[in-house]
């Protein structure tokens, strides 16, 4: 059987036979120019086939400071110092004088002083009155410690259990004079077997080098027997297209958040809705032309929806007929239970802030009760850029005591402002529901014009006395446009295409 061998592996094992000796993975890396995760997969490599190995070794290397470099360039500072000396004939010298002579640095010069004092080359006496330095030895030669020293000319690091008990001593010097550093560290040295060293390199074939693996090769195995390219990580990857959450959803997501931080719960309704709940309760007459307005899809099956106990129908009635106890006059015709029992898609979520009043009174609470519902309601409206006949609304309510216009306005600018929409207006509008009634609008710099955004205002006491709601207690309210918002969000035009889901949109636009 020939051995196929990937074409890296065939360059080190050839180096390592040339070698004759084992070999540290991380010198034959820096000989090969290859790095060292790539010289040890060929070691990998030749371990399979058995014509390599490796072993581990501890060692302490020991290596230069930059000072320490900087001596072994331009000799010790006593070694700098002397020749100085010698070259000046400075035999004795004031002390003040040899520094400024000597053209030194302070530190190297009293560095060599000390050093040159210790060598007993030099003496140092103020006994003629004046500081002065006495060269009194004869000879100067090379020391023990700048022989080690020189040892670094043509190695980077020398291991420390590799040194004789001398050399370790001149060791433990250098490194108080803080010229050396020591550092523990496992070696990897490569052997070849005996079959690794005997073997032709021309009998080995090279792998062929692939730079993707197919499925065909994966199922049949044969992928064992490529190459495979290293992979370039500063390349830009592949466009990743799973599945992302829907921007439409991360907005909502968002403006959760925001009542939420705000102190409001969020309430969800049905919705399929009786007309009681989306229109009587809010003291929409049963003739009025409003419930046309809606163009409201009403359901054949179920067709009526169970409404709430006796007692509230004939709360609700009542404003209708003759205003209740609300103090109007209510609507004054006669109010019919068939009507109200029809089922519908809910045309608006004020529906379901409507229920949230009932429970109110039913479990008896107490304000500040805020709250919010983010959903989806229904209209029997042309499609067209700008409707949808499914859509969603983001509706809340704040039941407090006292509460006014001016706590409505704060509420819906600080949203928008978290929205990143800083201008809004309110104008007078009118719903049957709320008194007074504000439309709202925010600007839209983009477009540099103001976008309608939905409807507000306090509920009349027509909506609020069946439930139990009499002054002081009020109830904030509003019901404002989520596609609106999402399109100025997205840039889009078309507000079918927040749903319509363009796929380039998607990728740009989802995460
Ligand atoms: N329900 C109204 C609509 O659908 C908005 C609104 C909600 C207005 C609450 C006033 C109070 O347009």
């Amino acid at each position: 059987m020939p051995v196929l061998l990937r074409k890296q592996t065939i360059n080190v094992l050839k180096a390592l036979q040339e070698k004759k000796s084992d070999v540290v993975a991380s010198e034959l890396a820096d000989e090969l120019n290859m790095t060292y995760i790539v010289v040890m997969s060929a070691v990998n490599d030749l371990i399979e086939v058995k014509l390599g190995n490796f072993k581990e070794e501890e060692i302490d290397q020991v290596s230069l400071t930059v000072e320490g470099l900087d001596y072994l360039k331009n000799g010790l500072p006593e070694r700098q110092l002397i020749n100085i000396m010698l070259k000046n004939k400075l035999k004795e010298i004031n002390t003040q004088e040899l520094l400024k002579q000597s053209g030194l640095e302070k530190k190297i010069f009293y560095v060599g002083l000390s050093n040159l004092k210790s060598n007993r080359w030099v003496a140092q006496s103020k006994a003629s009155g004046e500081d002065k330095i006495f060269i009194i030895a004869e000879s100067f030669e090379e020391t023990p410690l700048e022989l080690f020293l020189s040892h670094f000319k043509d190695k980077k690091s020398i291991d420390y259990y590799g040194l004789s008990k001398e050399e370790q001593s001149l060791v433990n010097l250098l490194n108080k004079r803080k010229l050396i550093t020591r550092k523990r560290k496992t070696l990897r040295k490569i052997t070849l077997t005996k079959k690794g060293r005997e073997i032709e390199l021309s009998k080995i074939n090279e792998l062929q080098q692939v730079s993707k693996i197919t499925s065909t090769m994966l199922s049949s195995g044969s992928w064992k027997d490529y190459d495979l390219k290293p992979f370039d990580v500063s390349k830009p990857g592949p466009l990743l297209k799973g599945g992302k959450i829907h921007p439409v959803i991360n907005l909502i997501n968002e403006i959760r958040e925001i009542f939420i931080s705000l102190g409001f719960t969020e309430i969800r309704g049905p919705i399929i809705e009786s007309a009681f709940f989306n229109f009587d309760a809010l003291f929409q007459p049963q003739d009025h032309p409003a419930r046309e307005m809606h163009d409201t899809f009403y359901l054949s099956n179920p067709k009526t929806a169970k409404l709430p106990d006796k007692d509230r129908v004939t709360a609700v009635k009542e404003t209708h007929e003759n205003g209740g106890e609300s103090g109007s006059k209510g609507w004054g015709y006669q109010w019919d239970e068939n009507v109200a029992k029809k089922t519908l898609l809910r045309t608006h979520t004020t529906a379901t802030t409507v229920r949230r009043l009932a429970r109110y009174y039913q479990e008896n609470e107490k304000p500040p009760i805020k709250v919010f519902s983010i959903d989806r309601v229904f209209r029997n409206e042309k499609v067209d850029k700008s409707h949808l006949a499914e859509f969603t609304q983001i509706e809340g309510i704040v039941i407090g005591d006292n509460v006014t216009l001016s706590d409505l306005i704060g509420i819906i600018k600080e949203f928008y402002k978290k929205m990143g929409f800083e201008k809004i207006v309110t104008r007078p509008g009118f719903f049957p529901y709320t008194e007074p009634s504000m439309e709202i609008s925010v600007f839209y710099d983009k477009l540099n014009s103001w976008i309608e955004m939905g409807g507000s205002g306090i509920f009349r006491p027509e909506v609020t006395y069946p439930w139990g709601i009499k002054n002081p207690t009020r109830v904030l309210a509003w019901g404002l446009g989520l596609e609106r918002l999402a399109m100025l969000k997205f840039g889009r035009k078309d507000i079918r295409d927040l749903y319509v889901n363009p796929i380039k949109w998607l990728r740009h636009e989802s995460y």
